[in-house]
C-alpha cells in the first residue's frame, strides 16, 4: 500500500485579487505534492477560497452586491490561477459550499458537547482587515493618534453577546504537543515563536458574532454565526469528509501538512490543534510558515498598487520560470523581494545557460553527428562515474531537504550536478573527441544524457512543462519518469533514437521584455 500525503494551501480570502504572495504558498504546495507524487506517494492537496466574515461581508457591501455574489467571482479568480500555475489540486473548497456548513455545525457540537464552548460578552478590539481579535497592550499608535494592530491594521472596539472557547485550558497540552512533536512547526524560529507565545499564557478567544451574519449559524443559537476562523480552519477536515472519521479522513488526515504564511501561524499553531484536541482529534502532523515577499523593495498594498498579478507574470517570464524563481531565490522560510533584474538573473543565468544549454549541446550534437541515435557507453572513466555517483544519489538528498521544505536546498543539490555536467563537458570536450577518439566521445554522451535524464525526472515538480519536454527529447516514456525509474537500473539504452532537439529554456531579453531562443 502506498504511503499517504495531504497538503494544503491556506484558503484565501475573495475580498483581494489573486497575487504573488498568494501564488508563492501554492507552488510551493504544488511543488511538494509533485514530488511526493512522483516519490510513490497517495497524495491528497487541497486548496480553496475563505469566503464567510465581516472582511468579505464589507467588500460585498461596498460595491453594493450580495456577498455571495462577490465570493462567487472572486472565488472564480482563485481557481483560474490555480489553472494558470499549472496547479496539481485535487479539490477545491470554498467555505460556503453545504459540505463545510455541515462540518463546522458538527465540530462545534462537539466542542460544546465536550464542554469548551461557554456563553458569555465580549468587550475589546477587532480588525477586520486580519479578522483578528487584539488586546489594548498589543495595539499601537497610528499618524493621527488612532489605534492600530500590530499588523497596522485598523481596529474597532465590539462589544457583543459571544461564545468563548476555553483556549486557556490548552496551555500544557500544547506545550506537551510541542515538546513531544519537534517537527509540528518549521522553520525552527516560529517553532520557538510559537513556543513562548504559548508560554506567555493563553485567553479564551471568542468564537462568535452577532453584528453581522455573514457566516455559519451556530447550531442551536442562530443569532450567532461562527467566527471566521473556526469556520476557515475547519476547511481542512471538511475536504476529508468530516464528520465522516473513515475513509479519506482516516487515510489523510494523520498525514496532513498545513502551509501558510508567517501571518497566520498564531491560528494554524495555536488555535487549530486546540480545537481539535478539545474534539478529540489529532492535530495536524506539520505546519510550515513561509516568509513574505516585497516588490522591488516595496511591501504590496493597494494604496501603492504595485501587487503584482500572477498572470502577467506568467504572460511575461513563462509558469516554469516564475516556479523556479519564487523556490529558489530566497531560502524557504526567509522574506524575499521581487525584482525584474533577480528574476531575469535566475531564467538567464541558470535556467538558459546552466541547465538549458547542457542539454542542448550535447542534444544537438548527437543529432548533428550520430544522426540522433543515442550512443551505447563504452569503458567507464573514473570521471564518468563520479559524475554518475552524483546522479544516483541525488534523490536522497532532495528528499531529506522536502521533507524539511528546504525548497532552496533541493534546488541548490539538483544544481550541484548541472554545474559538475557543465565542467564535464567542458573538460570531456566532445567536439574536440569527435576527430581524436571517436569511441570515447560517444560514452562521454552517454553519460550526459544518463546524467540529464536524472536532472530532468528530479526537476519535474519544479518545472514541470519544461522536463516533460526534455524527457521528451531524451525519449524517456512518460511511464517511466517516477523516482523510482531513477538509478542504473533503469538507464537509458544504447541505439535509442532521439526526436529533434528544440531549447527548453529560453532567455529573457530585460529590455525587450520578450523572451528570444
Ligand atoms: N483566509 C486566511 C487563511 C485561512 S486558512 C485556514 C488568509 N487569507 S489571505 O488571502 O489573506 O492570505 C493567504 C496567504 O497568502 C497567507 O498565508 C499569507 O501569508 C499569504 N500572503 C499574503 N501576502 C503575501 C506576501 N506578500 N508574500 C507571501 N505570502 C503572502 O489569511
Amino acid at each position: 500500500m502506498s504511503k499517504a500525503f495531504y497538503i494544503t494551501t491556506p484558503i484565501y480570502y475573495v475580498n483581494d485579487k489573486p497575487h504573488i504572495g498568494h501564488a508563492y504558498t501554492t507552488i510551493a504546495c504544488d511543488v511538494l505534492a509533485r514530488f511526493k507524487r512522483l516519490d510513490g506517494f497517495d497524495v491528497k492537496f487541497l486548496t480553496g477560497t475563505d469566503e464567510h466574515g465581516q472582511k468579505v461581508a464589507k467588500a460585498a457591501a461596498d460595491k453594493g452586491i450580495e456577498a455571495i455574489a462577490l465570493c462567487d467571482q472572486n472565488s472564480k479568480n482563485f481557481r483560474d490561477l490555480a489553472a494558470t500555475l499549472g496547479i496539481s489540486n485535487d479539490d477545491f473548497i470554498r467555505t460556503t459550499e453545504e459540505r463545510h456548513v455541515k462540518s463546522c455545525q458538527a465540530l462545534w457540537k462537539r466542542l460544546e458537547d465536550n464542554g469548551h464552548i461557554y456563553l458569555d460578552k465580549y468587550a475589546g478590539w477587532y480588525a477586520v482587515r486580519d479578522e483578528a481579535y487584539y488586546d489594548e497592550a498589543e495595539l499601537t499608535k497610528g499618524p493621527n493618534g488612532e489605534r492600530l494592530a500590530p499588523t497596522g491594521a485598523p481596529v474597532e472596539w465590539v462589544e457583543e453577546e459571544s461564545y468563548f472557547f476555553n483556549l486557556s485550558k490548552w496551555q500544557d497540552k500544547l506545550l506537551a504537543l510541542y515538546d513531544a512533536n519537534p517537527n509540528f512547526i518549521g522553520p525552527k524560529s516560529r517553532f520557538n515563536e510559537v513556543y513562548s507565545f504559548v508560554k506567555g499564557g493563553l485567553r479564551d478567544i471568542s468564537i462568535s458574532r452577532t453584528t453581522f451574519s455573514w457566516g455559519i449559524p451556530v447550531p442551536g443559537n442562530d443569532k450567532h454565526v461562527m467566527y471566521v476562523w473556526i469556520d476557515a480552519l475547519t476547511n481542512y477536515i471538511t475536504a476529508l469528509g468530516y464528520p465522516n472519521e473513515k475513509d479519506e479522513y482516516a487515510t489523510f488526515w494523520p498525514e496532513a501538512h498545513h502551509m501558510v504564511g508567517k501571518d497566520i501561524i498564531r491560528f494554524h499553531c495555536v488555535y487549530w490543534p486546540a480545537f481539535l484536541m478539545a474534539a478529540d482529534l489529532p492535530p495536524p502532523k506539520r505546519v510550515y510558515a513561509h516568509g513574505w515577499w516585497t516588490v522591488e523593495g516595496q511591501k504590496m498594498s493597494k494604496s501603492l498598487g504595485n501587487a503584482i498579478d500572477p498572470n502577467h507574470m506568467v504572460a511575461e517570464y513563462g509558469l516554469d520560470q516564475i516556479r523556479y524563481f519564487l523556490l529558489r531565490e530566497v531560502p524557504f522560510g526567509n522574506d524575499g523581494d521581487f525584482s525584474e533584474a533577480a528574476i531575469a538573473g535566475r531564467i538567464n543565468g541558470e535556467l538558459a545557460n546552466e541547465l538549458g544549454n547542457l542539454a542542448q549541446r550535447f542534444l544537438s550534437f548527437i543529432g548533428k553527428n550520430l544522426d540522433g541515435v543515442l550512443p551505447a557507453a563504452g569503458d567507464l572513466t573514473g570521471e564518468d562515474r563520479e559524475l554518475l555517483s552524483a546522479c544516483y544519489g541525488l534523490v536522497d538528498q532532495c528528499r531529506g531537504a522536502m521533507d524539511r521544505q528546504a525548497f532552496h536546498e533541493v534546488l541548490e543539490s539538483i544544481w550541484n550536478v548541472v554545474r559538475a555536467a557543465n565542467g564535464y563537458v567542458d573538460k570531456q570536450a566532445p567536439w574536440t573527441l569527435k576527430k581524436t577518439d571517436p569511441e570515447r566521445m560517444k560514452t562521454v554522451l552517454y553519460v550526459l544524457a544518463e546524467t540529464v535524464r536524472h536532472i530532468a525526472i528530479l526537476m519535474q515538480p519544479f518545472t514541470p512543462h519544461a522536463m516533460d519536454k526534455l524527457l521528451d527529447q531524451l525519449a524517456v516514456p512518460t511511464d517511466k519518469r517516477m523516482f523510482t525509474d531513477l538509478g542504473e537500473a533503469n538507464a537509458l539504452q544504447g541505439g535509442l533514437v532521439l526526436p529533434t532537439p528544440q531549447g527548453v529554456f529560453p532567455r529573457y531579453d530585460v529590455k525587450a521584455g520578450k523572451g528570444t531562443a
